[in-house]
């Protein structure tokens, strides 16, 4: 815990990935530096001033490569480049030397479970022949009935059909069927075959070696497949035992990971491309990696997280939980009490490029979330006002929150899902996928405001070839970064003053909490600054390094605590009570 606020970027240089605030840069929709209508790196780069000031410790930027963009560079077809829509790898090398000028970490989204039809690899396998070394590094099978013309067992893709594909041999018979847990865009590679181990090793060491901080692995617990295939059977759980999700050989995977990431952090691969005295002697290059993991079993995904395996996972049992204080506090103590013990901070986040946007979730009469049942949300009728007062106090409630917090572009804004995009727009696999019957993911997509009255929103520069890859409402005009940078009262206004008392209030850095006691539906809880002060009566053992947050999640208004101050407050105070759906911070009392 450092003494003393330490200079901006700088801080944090031991383990800065505990405590970090991380921003997800969804970079299609980010900003558009050449005018195409689709985000790119050079529009990142000129906005990582705009970042800086923001308050975000690193940044996560969705995936990069080469990809046909059949799940939005969720299917790559070269893991070592940079596509052409976003830039050149001279970019990337360009943005992680200005990020880092700026004292602002990269990670970078690897997806190991599958790659892309037109990667190298499955060209290859396509035009090898069954049996094939080339097809051992995806699952290729012959097809079930008496001319192999039904899929080799009843998987299903998660994107909606089978999770199987039936290929043209080179001779032009219909041939084997390959498996996509996904879109038959993204083949699953196989992860018995020691190729697809190895090239992965190196795709880390091909990224640490440039200079990136860390690595967000997606889908990581779906990557180990039961050699035999079994059909699924409906109540099978994650586990050991189910024939895809959280298999036990999955771990060798990431411990082999973990070694790579902890030889770059400890410098004896040296401090990457852009030389050794980049951040100071040894500062600030410890590595970390982050896995996707979906798994509602808490002793399960325990499995991932501590030393020797990955440094955190996404809680998402938080992102999904209804704005209800029991729920959350149970959602709370559930992911400090799994990550506690295995010296692992808990993540925290609210929204991200695969989830309905916050402010809509929060503004239904059913605040809960589920990727699988987005069609009944989006049924649901939505009171942005109530949603975004609601977003306001969730910000100030997980920025308290101990361990590492992830912000999802536009979040920071208050934007709200769009759920009227015109059919014909749509781009999401989801939505072709399930025959339009689940409108899929664009709805969080839609390229940020950033300046104008009208779109593109200074999102693309003036006298642009192309619109927006996906339309703005014209409302988002009062939601530009421009407008609410200069409104004291807006959502990024309460978000950059968060992010900079958060960066700079040593008890945000201390991995403590200590409840207290509040009426029904607030959650009230203290950051002591230091150990002693967070163990027996809280009460009495605040001192003024103690910050103390409490979120009003019920219908009527409540008394503060005793305070010497209020740090920041996501609403305004009416007469020194916390008015519903508000959360404020505040400045302890010095005790006795
Ligand atoms: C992850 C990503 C999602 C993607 C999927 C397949 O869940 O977050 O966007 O579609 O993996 O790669």
């Amino acid at each position: 815990m450092p003494s003393a606020p330490a200079p901006a970027g700088l801080r944090r240089a031991d383990s800065w990935w505990k405590s970090a605030a991380i921003y997800q840069l969804y970079v299609r929709s980010f900003a558009d530096g050449d005018g195409d209508g689709i985000g790119d790196l050079a529009g990142a780069r000129a906005r990582l001033p705009h970042l800086a000031a923001l308050g975000i410790d690193a940044i996560w930027f969705n995936p990069w490569y080469p990809s046909p963009m059949a799940d939005a560079g969720y299917d790559i077809s070269d893991y070592r480049s940079i596509d052409p829509v976003f830039g050149t790898l001279g970019d990337a090398d360009a943005l992680i030397a200005e990020a880092h000028a700026h004292g602002i970490r990269i990670i970078i989204d690897v997806v190991p479970n599958h790659g892309s039809d037109r990667h190298p690899w499955f060209a290859e396998a396509l035009a090898a022949a069954p049996g094939s070394a080339a097809r051992e590094r995806f699952w290729f099978r012959p097809g079930r009935g008496a001319a192999g013309e039904l899929p080799p067992n009843n998987w299903q893709s998660i994107f909606g059909g089978p999770a199987w594909t039936r290929v043209t041999e080179a001779d032009g018979s219909p041939g084997e069927w390959y498996l996509h847990l996904f879109a038959p865009e993204q083949p699953d590679f196989n992860w018995d075959s020691p190729d697809v181990r190895r090239e992965f090793e190196d795709v880390l060491r091909f990224w640490f070696a440039r200079g990136v901080d860390g690595i967000r692995i997606d889908s990581a617990a779906l990557l180990c497949k039961d050699p035999a295939l079994p059909d699924v059977t409906g109540a099978q759980p994650p586990g050991p035992a189910h024939p895809y999700t959280d298999r036990d050989e999955v771990h060798a995977v990431y411990q082999s990971w973990r070694a790579i990431a902890d030889e770059y952090s400890t410098g004896v691969h040296g401090a990457g491309v852009h030389g050794a005295g980049e951040h100071g002697a040894g500062e600030h290059r410890e590595r970390m990696l982050i896995g996707e993991v979906w798994l509602p079993d808490a002793s399960r995904l325990a499995r991932y997280v501590g030393p020797g395996e990955l440094h955190t996972v996404f809680n998402f049992p938080y992102l999904n939980c209804p704005w209800d204080a029991a729920e959350l506090r149970r959602v709370i103590d559930e992911a400090l009490a799994l990550n506690a013990p295995l010296g692992a901070p808990a993540t925290w986040v609210l929204s991200n490029h695969d989830v309905d946007r916050v402010v809509s979730r929060y503004g239904r009469p059913d605040t809960s979330f589920d990727l699988e049942r987005r069609p009944y949300y989006h049924s649901l009728p939505v009171d942005l006002a109530l949603g975004t007062r609601r977003a306001r106090a969730a910000a100030l409630l997980t920025m308290a929150l101990p361990g590492s917090v992830y912000l999802y572009q536009g979040e920071e804004t208050g934007l709200w899902e769009v759920q009227d995009i015109p059919d014909e727009l749509r781009q999401d696999p989801i939505w072709d996928r399930t025959g339009g019957a689940d409108p899929g993911r664009d709805g969080c997509r839609v390229p940020l405001p950033w300046s104008g009255t009208e779109p593109p929103f200074g999102f693309s520069p003036a006298g642009a070839a192309a619109e927006p890859w996906l339309p703005q409402p014209k409302e988002w005009r009062d939601l530009t970064v421009f407008a609410e940078w200069a409104d004291g009262d807006s959502m990024l206004s309460l978000y950059r003053a968060a992010l900079r008392i958060r960066r700079s209030v040593p008890a945000f850095a201390a991995m403590l909490l200590s409840w207290r006691q509040a009426p029904d539906g607030v959650l009230a809880f203290d950051r002591p600054a230091s150990a002693s002060t967070a163990d027996g009566d809280a009460a009495s053992a605040t001192t003024p390094a103690t910050v103390r947050c409490v979120a009003n999640l019920s219908a009527v208004p409540v008394g503060l605590p005793p305070h010497a101050s209020v740090l920041l407050a996501s609403g305004p105070l009416a007469d020194g009570l916390l008015p519903p759906d508000t959360t404020a911070w505040l400045q302890a009392l010095r005790a006795g």
